[in-house]
């Protein structure tokens, strides 16, 4: 199975699971389980944005123990949120800022989650090798997010 016709079984499971749940938290739950179960990430999980301290705060995640907040703009997460748009990290010890959270992370994907225009949210998704996501992980990931209201 290539990665697409995963993505797309995996999109098919995250979609059995959501809809019938109205509660963010335990959807985000889910996908992070789903998404690092089914491709076998190193860390897979959310940050979720907090407006009042203008952090991101760490929310549902599989995977070693993470950093807990993250501010607007600083590392690969808060960028995303900054920039309001998928970033993708080939090489995390070539990006400027990159908070490692995990040594043996190498390389790193950070998908935005919206509610309208607004970013409410970031999945984090680090692989342990090198060159792990591109625009397939891109579209599907931005895909799977959508489904988190
Ligand atoms: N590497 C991220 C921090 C979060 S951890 O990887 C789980 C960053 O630079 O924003």
């Amino acid at each position: 199975m290539n990665k697409k016709e995963k993505y797309a079984e995996v999109l098919r499971m995250i979609q059995a699971v959501v809809e019938e749940e109205s509660d963010m938290v335990a959807n985000m739950a889910n996908v992070a389980a789903l998404l690092h179960e089914e491709f076998g990430f190193w860390w897979t999980g959310f940050y979720r944005v907090d407006q009042e301290s203008e952090q991101l705060v760490l929310g549902p995640f599989q995977g070693p123990v993470a950093c807990t907040r993250i501010p607007f703009g600083k590392g690969v997460c808060g960028t995303a949120w900054e920039r309001a748009e998928v970033v993708i990290v080939p090489d995390v010890h070539k990006f400027p800022g990159h908070i490692a959270c995990s040594s043996a992370s190498n390389s790193e994907i950070v998908v935005p989650v919206f509610q309208g225009k607004k970013v409410i949210a970031v999945l984090d998704i680090d692989s342990t090798e090198f060159n792990t996501f591109d625009q397939t992980d891109k579209e599907w990931l931005e895909k799977i997010v959508s489904l988190i209201r």
